[in-house]
């Protein structure tokens, strides 16, 4: 029998079929997120929708290519939200779970509307796995932890990871 969340990765392969950079990506992103969610000691509840999230959090990727040709940031939170039901209600989630996990992943690119620290977290992980998949300069990763990352773990594994000085 597997864990929940184990049955969402799978859910989230079947929903990504042919697609395995996709799946490979949000795989990253939930590792990421665990670890820096456990890190910054957030709660079971609260680290079970923070992984949940992680692993949805592009699922209107496909549609958006489907239905606009491109993933647009935009084109993908809209569409993403209207999914989000679809695989995790199967899967027992609560209605509050899916609203929670459905208002990230409808704001996931947008700074402004980050209102918790595992909303904070997921942004966090999100940005290392797109750093390294679009192969950011350093100056731009540097950049971009001072402007927008916040948690004092994921500033020291992004420091860690790409080699960065703390004022580089
Ligand atoms: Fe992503
Ligand atoms: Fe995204």
């Amino acid at each position: 029998m597997l864990e929940p969340l184990e049955r969402l990765k799978l859910a989230m392969a079947i929903y990504n079929q042919g697609d395995p950079k996709r799946l490979q990506h949000l795989l990253k992103v939930h590792s990421l997120a665990r670890l820096l969610g456990q890190l910054e000691g957030l709660d079971g509840e609260t680290l079970f929708l923070l992984e949940t999230t992680a692993l949805v959090h592009d699922i209107g990727a496909r549609k958006a290519e489907a239905l606009h040709g491109a993933a647009f940031r935009r084109y993908h939170e809209a569409l993403g939200v209207q999914e989000v039901p679809s695989v995790l209600e199967p899967l027992g989630y609560t209605r509050e779970q899916v609203e929670r996990v459905q208002f990230i992943v409808g704001h996931h690119h947008q700074y402004g509307a980050i209102d918790s620290l595992a909303f904070q977290v997921l942004v966090e992980a999100v940005f290392m796995v797109n750093a390294y998949e679009k192969q950011l300069p350093l100056t731009a990763v540097a950049n971009f932890r001072d402007r927008i990352f916040r948690t004092a773990e994921g500033r020291k594994l992004l420091n860690t990871m790409f080699g960065l000085k703390e004022k580089s």
